[in-house]
Parts: structure tokens; C-alpha cells; sequence
């Protein structure tokens, strides 16, 4: 990808946070964790440990910062970074009225500028996970935790991107993408729903990548959108989600 998709997408999180105080509202407000976008229960995925007390937690992308705000309630001293300044002013605010005491920071998780071996566990749901480099934002989680940290992302599942058409329509039971060498997509032109430009690799892609850095595989959970869900949500029908993985969490060591 050679276009400056840094700012391609502060650009795009700029113009749209207006749209997501709402849903950052709804999630702060959770008593417990619900994740990606369909609202999975934290039953059986228990992504954050129960109790986060003495824990240096960064969140990579943290939008609204809701994620930022459920490991502040669990006792972590928690640092939040985010490129765009318009989702960092409602993950500020959203902070406050909490009563959240969380260090946000506007920059690009490929290159936080944070000091080595800083934090315990690093998490993003739909942040760095989708919106960086594999390659660079992985190597700069590793050299933020500690050895032994934890990295826990949650993006879309590689299958969501293959079934997804060329010009953005909600996914189908058809293959519009070669598998072999994804990279991610380009959606800033598509008809339907333009947004930004994501990244994904395959799945073997990232188990290689992961190996590379110094990360061991902990954990690794397929989401599909509960037996509830109806209608569309982020150009994916409901159905298909029920039928197909939609998303991905990875649970990684730093070794
Ligand atoms: C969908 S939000 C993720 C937060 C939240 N968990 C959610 O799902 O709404 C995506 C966030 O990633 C941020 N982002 C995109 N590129 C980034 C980058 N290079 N560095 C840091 N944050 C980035 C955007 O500004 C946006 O706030």
C-alpha cells in the first residue's frame, strides 16, 4: 500500500467520530464487556484478566476509548493512544464523565514514540488491529510490552474480506477476492459504504508474521454474530455472520 493510508484514515475518523459518540456512550455505560461488532459476550472469550490492578495497559487505537475505560475500571493504569483528535476529544470526555483516569495520547500506533517495555498487556478491537501495518504496529506492541506482556486484537476474519465485493455491497456466499497474498482493502472508493484502507493478512500469514516478531499464539477465538441478530451491520448481513466467522481475536505472548 503506497498511499499515505496514515492519513487517509485520520481523515476519515476525523470527519466520522461525530458518528460513533453515541456507540461510545452505549459501551462505556456496559457492565461487562461486549466485543466487535455484533456484541459478543465476554462469556468464554474473557478477553481483559478479571482484575488489572498494578497492570501498565495501552489500548492502540482506542476510538472512544471504552476499551481504554473498562481496564481503568478493572484497576490498570491505562494508556489510550488514537490518531484522530476528534475521537480522542469523546474518548476524553467520555473519560471524564466516568470519573476515568487514563493518559490519552494523539499518534499513530505504528510509532507511539512510548518507551521499550513499558506496558503488561496491549489491546485493540478494530483499532491498530485493522487500521496499521501488520507488520509495524505488531512489532511496535512487541517492543511496548514487557517479556511475558499479552497482546490481545480483535479485527475482521480473513473470510469477511474474501466474500466482501470488489465494490463494497454486503458480503455474499461467493469468493470476490483472492485469498493467497491478502493484504487488506482499499474502501475509500467503493460505491457502497466508502470508508478507509484496512489491512489482513491470511491466516497462516499471520502466524508466520507472529513468529517473526517474537509473539507465541496463546489463544485464538472465530466470532460469528449471535442467534439475536438481524439486519447489517458494517455492509455484513446478520445471516452471513451466523453462518461465517466475521471477526477474529488473537491472544498473544510476548516471548
Ligand atoms: C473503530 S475505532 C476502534 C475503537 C473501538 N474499539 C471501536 O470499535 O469503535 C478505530 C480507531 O482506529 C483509529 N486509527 C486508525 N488508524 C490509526 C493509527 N494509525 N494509529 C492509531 N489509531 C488509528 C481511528 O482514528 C479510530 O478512532
Amino acid at each position: 500500500m503506497s498511499r499515505d493510508y496514515v492519513a487517509v484514515n485520520r481523515e476519515l475518523w476525523d470527519k466520522d467520530a461525530p458518528n460513533w459518540v453515541e456507540m461510545g456512550e452505549r459501551a462505556w455505560a456496559m457492565e461487562t464487556p461486549e466485543w466487535g461488532t455484533w456484541n459478543n459476550p465476554d462469556d468464554g472469550l474473557h478477553l481483559l484478566p478479571d482484575d488489572m490492578s498494578g497492570m501498565d495497559a495501552i489500548e492502540l487505537g482506542c476510538g472512544t476509548g471504552y476499551v481504554a475505560g473498562w481496564m481503568a475500571r478493572r484497576g490498570a493504569r491505562v494508556t489510550a493512544i488514537d490518531v484522530s483528535a476528534a475521537q480522542l476529544a469523546t474518548a476524553r470526555d467520555l473519560a471524564a464523565q466516568h470519573g476515568a483516569d487514563i493518559t490519552f495520547v494523539e499518534g499513530n500506533a505504528e510509532e507511539t514514540g512510548l518507551p521499550d517495555q513499558s506496558f503488561d498487556f496491549a489491546i485493540s478491537e478494530y483499532g491498530a488491529a485493522i487500521w496499521c501495518t501488520p507488520d509495524l504496529w505488531l512489532r511496535e506492541a512487541w517492543r511496548l510490552l514487557r517479556p511475558g506482556g499479552r497482546l490481545t486484537f480483535l479485527g475482521n476474519h480473513p473470510i469477511s474480506l474474501i466474500t466482501s465485493p470488489e465494490d463494497g455491497m454486503p458480503n455474499d456466499r461467493t469468493l470476490h477476492r483472492p485469498y493467497k497474498g491478502m493484504w487488506g482493502a482499499d474502501w475509500t472508493t467503493v460505491a457502497y459504504e466508502p470508508s478507509g484502507i484496512c489491512f489482513n493478512l491470511t491466516v497462516a500469514d499471520w502466524m508466520a508474521l507472529f513468529t517473526r516478531i517474537g509473539f507465541e499464539v496463546r489463544g485464538y477465538h472465530e466470532l460469528y454474530a449471535p442467534d439475536w441478530a438481524e439486519g447489517e451491520r458494517a455492509a455484513i448481513p446478520a445471516a452471513w455472520a451466523k453462518e461465517f466467522p466475521v471477526e477474529q481475536v488473537w491472544i498473544l505472548e510476548k516471548t
